[in-house]
């Protein structure tokens, strides 16, 4: 199941090698105390097989989905695990070999498959990257509008759905906003062609109907992962890392490697009404690269947004596979603050915290308002590992507090209100670990207010580094 290690960086590789069996166990081993009112089940979506046959992915963002399911109940606590069936899971299957272009990697493609489906063969439906609710079950998402659909007790997969609307548009983020108050989700599609936009996109809950509500115009679309809103507005980030939408049609380099990053053009922001679709401003700064906005809020005189923020798109290419399993190090972001002030085109930014924070989280009450507490994972700035503790940043303070156990990896961290609680930080952290001396992995339970372990529930397998995931 787990192939040779390498040396450079053995504890933590393990969490970049496939898993490939699937189990369900009812009852983990508990060390520690459960909160008792700690009731449901946390969902993680990642990549799992890193290889298909002969053919190897080559960067973290490429592995074949896998979900995992932790299920808290009466004091303990049940797992299951299943890959993705997607299109692309069983096409590679069928094939025994990689079939279409992921993120960091190409297939083998000749010339004629590239006219008959451009963009390597289709888009991928390897929906590795984020889990929503949906009907009486849950999508899984990628960046492309593929999101499928699977069975949150059983994780059986039920299909790849498609949008019932007419909306051509090969990207789209894997980071949703649910606004409760409107009873729907935002998102931001980007259209590539000859005439090339952002898209902002509302869906109504319940359904995949997808309306436009505003369009912005652009000739070489940015890289976007993630964007942000408030309780009024959608923020687009646009970094400066960009690309000829015909080269992403037809070129023959995986995904991401078609973009440029040309930080002469600095980094905009657009903010965008959600419920008229005006522009509220485009605002500037210096040149910067993301993944994942922290929050945003209203304070009344400003729009603020806080980023775990990279100096440049270096990040991308940290993460390819080999580099990350040699522990060649990767780039560190900083918390930053950007406020966008009416009525100025220049953003003012402000470090908060230099810690390396990365899938950052927050009180989901919390979301889009004020609020003070982000956790997330964060590596030490002397050790080549990118992820080697959980973090908690007191973003009125700037201080970090930390929770760290020898050899061990984790991941995002998704905060649990305790029913009742009136603190933002009354709650539980969920985060799943590499324990690379065991060479399995767990789930651990971290008292949110002061990062102190209240349990954990340990598998007998190692889980892959993933992304992100959900507690419902
Ligand atoms: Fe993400």
């Amino acid at each position: 199941m787990v192939s040779t290690l390498l040396p450079a960086a053995a504890g933590f590789a393990l969490g970049l090698q496939s898993l490939e069996s699937e189990r369900r166990i009812e009852a983990l081993p508990v060390e520690g105390t459960l909160p008792p009112w700690l009731s449901g089940t946390l969902l993680r979506n990642g990549p799992a097989r890193f290889e298909v046959g002969r053919d190897n992915y080559r960067h973290w963002f490429d592995g074949l989905a896998m979900l995992h399911r932790f299920t808290f109940a009466a004091g303990g606590v049940s797992y299951a695990n299943r890959f993705l069936r997607s299109k692309r899971f069983a096409a590679a299957e069928r094939a025994g070999h990689i079939v279409g272009g992921e993120f960091g990697t190409v297939a083998q493609l000749t010339f004629a498959d590239r006219l008959r489906a451009p963009f390597g063969n289709g888009l991928t439906d390897n929906a590795n990257v984020n889990i929503v609710p949906f009907r009486d079950g849950y999508l899984a998402l990628t960046e492309t509008p593929g999101p499928v659909a699977f069975d949150g007790e059983t994780l059986e997969t039920r299909g790849t759905a498609k949008y019932d609307d007419a909306l051509s548009a090969p990207l789209m983020t894997a980071h949703t906003h649910h606004d409760p108050a409107r009873r729907a989700t935002f998102n931001v599609v980007i259209e590539m062609g000859r005439k090339s936009r952002y898209s902002v996109v509302r869906i109504p809950d319940g359904t995949l109907r997808r309306t436009v509500i505003a369009s912005i115009a652009v000739d070489e679309p940015a890289y976007l992962h993630a964007f942000s809103t408030t309780a009024r507005y959608v923020i687009i980030a646009e970094y400066p890392l960009v690309v000829r939408p015909l080269d992403l049609l037809f070129g023959r380099k995986p995904f991401i490697e078609n973009y440029r990053w040309k930080p002469d053009r600095a980094t905009r922001f657009h903010v965008v009404d959600k419920d008229t679709g005006a522009s509220a401003g485009v605002y500037e700064t210096a040149a910067f690269f993301a993944f994942h906005h922290i929050n945003a809020y209203d304070d009344g005189a400003a729009v603020v947004i806080d980023i775990c923020a990279y100096d440049d798109h270096a990040i991308i290419s940290d993460f390819t596979l080999d580099r990350l399993r040699a522990g060649a190090g990767v780039s560190r972001p900083s918390v930053r603050r950007y406020r966008l002030i009416p009525g100025r085109s220049a953003a003012e930014v402000e470090t908060i915290s230099e810690v390396s924070l990365e899938l950052p989280r927050v009180a989901p009450l919390r979301e889009a308002g004020p609020y003070r507490f982000a956790y997330g994972f964060a590596g030490a700035a002397e050790r080549p590992e990118f992820s080697d503790r959980i973090v908690k940043v007191d973003l009125a303070s700037g201080s970090v507090s930390s929770w760290s156990q020898t050899r061990s990896y984790p991941g995002e961290p998704v905060f649990v209100a305790r029913p009742g609680g009136t603190d933002e930080d009354d709650g539980v952290l969920l985060s799943v670990v590499l324990d690379a001396a065991a060479g399995s992995s767990y789930v651990v339970v971290l008292d949110a207010r002061t990062l102190e372990e209240c349990a954990r529930a340990a598998v007998p397998h190692h889980i892959p580094f993933g992304f992100h995931g959900i507690f419902r």
